[in-house]
């Protein structure tokens, strides 16, 4: 299957950079959310990301300016955001759910879809945790229904998680796996194991700088600046926690210990900050201010 047309459903850390990808890709897509605020800041999100891709070749006199900017026009063109449904979904190839981590509402986005969208199209969720075969109970198409899990920043991370719920067809895989390489990313296809593969790996690592913390009561920005420091990864598990959006980070992590025992950890600080309502860079605290 050739997707001339996609969509993603949820304008927020993911979805409007999930927008952009397809679009730089030449597929038109279509981004929707419940607030136009949202739709906006997804919008935003994407032009910024283009502006920089776009710059970078401008600086290595690859493009010109003029030439940067024409395409950068072209391809913010082909995102539509939207607040409905209607006049929108009645031709897509193939949706990706990029909704809050909480089963009910990807339940009722899915219900939703199956009714809006064309009977062939396929309807993939980029759960970072969620069982897709419950996500597929919400429709009349389980063999039509997927995981396809991006990584943040998903304008530049390749990786593609395709997975495979209990009633998804073949033929749903082999399609979500190419149109992951029609939009220039590397797919792995992954059974429904909690955590799938990359956030099994990760959170086993992250975990026990969590406990460390908690038990010792370190300071974050200390142990952000060492892991930093030492070239382990580009920024700390803290600072990257509040970019990734603490609910969604939280969520995993309870996941995967209720899945497979006290071997993950659930950061007792980060806890207390979803509770307190601060999930990061998207409501402006959580381990960090962000202004
Ligand atoms: N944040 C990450 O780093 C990351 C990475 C990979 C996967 N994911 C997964 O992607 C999904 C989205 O995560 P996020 O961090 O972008 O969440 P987010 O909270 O930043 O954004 C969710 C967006 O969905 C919108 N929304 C809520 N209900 C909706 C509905 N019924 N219809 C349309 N839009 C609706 C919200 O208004 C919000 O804009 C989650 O399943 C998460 O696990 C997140």
């Amino acid at each position: 299957m050739f997707v001339f047309k996609a969509a993603v459903v949820g304008a927020g850390t993911m979805g409007g950079e999930i927008a952009q990808v397809m679009a730089s890709a030449d597929v038109p897509v279509v981004l929707k959310d419940v607030d136009r605020k949202f739709i906006d800041q997804g919008l935003e999100k994407a032009r910024q990301v283009t502006e920089a891709q776009l710059g970078r070749l401008v600086k290595k006199e690859k493009l010109t300016q003029e030439q940067a900017d024409a395409q950068a026009e072209a391809l913010l063109g082909r995102i539509h955001g939207t607040t409905e449904y209607e006049g929108h979904f009645g031709d897509v190839d193939f949706v990706v759910e990029a909704v809050p981590e909480r089963m009910e509402i990807k339940q009722s986005v899915f219900a939703e879809l199956d009714e809006v969208t064309p009977g062939n199209a396929i309807l993939a969720s980029n759960t970072s945790s969620l069982s897709v075969t419950e996500m597929g109970e919400a429709t009349t198409r389980p063999h039509k229904v997927c995981g396809f899990h991006f990584f943040y920043p998903a304008s530049v991370l390749r990786l593609i998680e395709v997975i495979e719920g209990d009633e998804t067809s073949e033929d749903t895989m082999q399609s979500a796996a190419n149109f992951a390489q029609q939009i220039r990313k590397q797919p792995i296809r992954c059974g429904e194991a909690p955590g799938f593969v990359v956030n099994r790996i990760l959170n086993s690592s992250v975990s026990e700088i969590w406990r460390v913390r908690d038990e010792e009561d370190l300071d974050v920005e200390e142990i952000d600046r060492l892991v930093t420091e030492s070239k382990a990864s580009p920024m700390g598990p803290f600072y990257l926690a509040d970019l990734l959006g603490l609910d969604t980070v939280l969520h995993v992590a309870e996941h995967l210990r209720d899945s497979y025992g006290d071997r993950f950890y659930v950061s007792s600080a980060m806890k207390e900050l979803v509770e307190a309502g601060n999930y990061g860079q998207k409501t402006g605290k959580g381990f960090y201010d962000h202004g």
